[in-house]
């Protein structure tokens, strides 16, 4: 067993991981395997999917579908990997409100699937989860939710989310679960997350709406990736809360991007409206306030959890650093 593959390393958060995984594992290489253990990402669209690594990415892209039941648990008794991070999921709340089952097959049975193999196999797992899990109560503490806070969803997504975590601890109780929260930063030009969208709907003259009621710890994604990735090289179980250091609205967040991506603070409070959760039709519940307290991650990782601007600002600037020693 060797190598690591990425369930789900097309998506947005998937190839930020994949080009880190494999910077980590080209530290490791020999004249005769120079990039080291292999890295697979695997998705159903990888020909679609940018290449944040080197002009020649050594990523092996994986064209599989994970929904059919055995799958996953196919797919890696072939490629036998010793670390799996699982990203896949169907990420998206309006897209799991309208197909609960396919929502359920994804976030629990994928998930579910990948434990069983890493369990029965000792691969290592890091399973990736979401603040969404919570939302119904508001956070007990004014730092956000802790890692033993029970979860308490309002949407398909978030149930599914947190039924996932648990079968995955159930099937393998050396897996870590590692919760996010929302993502923003680089989708090579797909729109995705919090930022990329917000900023090519700016740039066709829209007036985005983004909530003022809306609490969440923002994490960019490649500091997400790099925490993954320092996280398949340890040992911990269990949960982990990773997330930004601010505590910030939608809103707030929005004028962080555009204020970063070059426009004056005036004229970015311009371009954004502001707006209320109760307001618009967004396609599936929407929790108040999912902030997590990151606490535990920041005192095991190297990996920088920054606020939104910093980490911006390290990202734009390309201020790259190597994943965390122990991956
Ligand atoms: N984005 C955020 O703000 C955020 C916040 C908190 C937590 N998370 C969590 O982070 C993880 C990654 O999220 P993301 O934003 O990167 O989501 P995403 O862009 O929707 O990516 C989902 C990934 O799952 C794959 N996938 C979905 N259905 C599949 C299928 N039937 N067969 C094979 N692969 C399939 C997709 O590949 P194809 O489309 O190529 O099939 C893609 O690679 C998820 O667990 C999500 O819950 C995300």
């Amino acid at each position: 067993m060797d190598g690591t593959v990425i369930l789900g390393g097309t998506g947005f958060l998937g190839p930020h991981a994949a080009a880190l995984a494999l910077a980590r594992s080209r530290a490791a290489g020999s004249f005769a395997r120079p990039l080291g253990p292999p890295v697979w990402a695997v998705g159903r669209n990888p020909d679609d999917t940018p290449r944040y690594g080197t002009p020649r990415d050594g990523v092996e892209w994986v064209q599989r579908d994970l929904e059919p039941e055995g799958a996953v648990e196919a797919l890696l008794e072939e490629l036998r990997p010793k670390r799996v991070l699982n990203c896949a999921a169907m990420a998206r709340v309006a897209a799991c409100e309208q197909d609960p089952e396919r929502a359920a097959r994804l976030n629990v049975g994928v998930a579910g699937e990948a434990a069983r193999w890493c369990g029965a196999r000792g691969a290592r797992l890091v399973h990736v989860s979401t603040d969404l899990v919570f939302g119904a109560t508001e956070p007990p503490r004014p730092a956000g939710f802790r890692e033993e806070d029970p979860p308490a969803p309002v949407s398909v997504y978030g149930d599914t989310k947190a039924r996932g975590e648990a079968a995955v601890l159930e099937a393998c109780s050396a897996a870590l679960v590692v919760r996010l929260p929302l993502l923003f930063g680089d989708s090579g030009g797909r729109g995705l997350g919090a930022s990329d969208g917000l900023v090519a709907a700016v740039d066709r003259g829209e007036r985005p709406r983004l909530f003022v009621d809306e609490w969440r710890t923002p994490l960019e994604v490649t500091q997400a990736a790099r925490a993954l990735v320092e996280c398949l090289g340890r040992s911990d179980t269990g949960l982990l809360h990773v997330a930004g250091s601010a505590r910030t609205t939608r809103h707030a967040l929005g004028l962080v991007i555009l204020e970063e991506y070059g426009l004056p603070p005036d004229e970015a409070r311009a371009c954004l409206e502001e707006s209320r959760q109760a307001e618009v039709a967004t396609g599936g519940p929407r929790p108040p306030d999912t902030s997590l307290d990151a606490a535990r991650a920041r005192r095991r990782l190297k990996s920088p959890l920054d606020d939104p601007r910093t980490a911006l600002r390290r990202a734009l600037g390309g201020m790259a650093e190597a994943p965390g020693e122990g991956a």
